[in-house]
């Protein structure tokens, strides 16, 4: 299992491929944060993050939950533009990939699909080092092991109470990249970065 693990609360994300590709966000309850954070956790320059894995978790519309998981060990042929990445998710979450309780089901190379949301995630992860990413926590450069862990975000409009209590309870650490509330895809970015700098 992937030694970083970013996974994106969608609160509004559509679990369906019901959106249009020429209005994305528009379209998609801002599916368009989430594609931005499978660039920012898996492509490098010329290059995929083997040792990392996204975990999209989608709560908006009729289908959901529903969460799409990428993991850089295996994907193919990943592009970094948010088109082909809204083109290659609205591809996966065509049609039914089994149902709840199945886990995640393989739908092409490193991409599987679960019938469920943070608790198909939680299922799915090996790692026991949680973080809760949040502008109001302690500073995560001192947390952070090289070993990486798993790293939970908000979307949009934020991180989902209850979510941030389910994973608390789990022993998870609430950190902050810094004092200015960013984009998520960013946030991933920095965190990429910080285990990059001590690994
Ligand atoms: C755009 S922000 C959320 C903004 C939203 N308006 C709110 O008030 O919660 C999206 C997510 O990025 C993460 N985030 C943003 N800035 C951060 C920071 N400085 N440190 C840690 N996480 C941050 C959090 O997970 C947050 O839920």
């Amino acid at each position: 299992m992937s030694a970083r693990s970013f996974v994106i609360v969608g609160q509004t994300a559509l679990a369906s491929d019901a959106f249009l590709l020429n209005d994305f966000p528009g379209t998609s309850g801002r599916l368009d944060v989430l594609a931005r954070c499978v660039r920012a956790a898996l492509l490098v320059s010329h290059g995929v993050r083997r040792d990392a894995a996204v975990y999209l978790v989608l709560l908006g519309g009729p289908r959901a939950p529903r969460t799409v998981r990428i993991a850089g060990a295996d994907v193919k042929f990943l592009r970094p533009d948010e088109r082909s990445i809204a083109t290659l998710l609205q591809k996966v979450l065509t049609g039914d990939h089994g149902a709840a309780g199945d886990g995640f089901v393989p739908v092409k190379p490193g991409i599987a699909v679960a019938a469920g949301g943070l608790d198909a995630v939680l299922a799915d992860l090996t790692t026991e080092s949680l973080y809760v990413l949040d502008e109001t926590g302690s500073d995560a450069r001192g947390h952070l092991r090289s070993a990486g862990g798993a790293f939970f975000l908000g979307d949009h409009v934020g991180f989902n109470p209850d979510a941030r209590a389910q994973l608390l309870s789990l022993g998870a650490r609430t950190v902050s990249v810094g004092p200015v509330s960013l984009h998520t895809d960013d946030v991933v970015s920095v965190v990429s970065n910080e285990l990059d700098r001590i690994a």
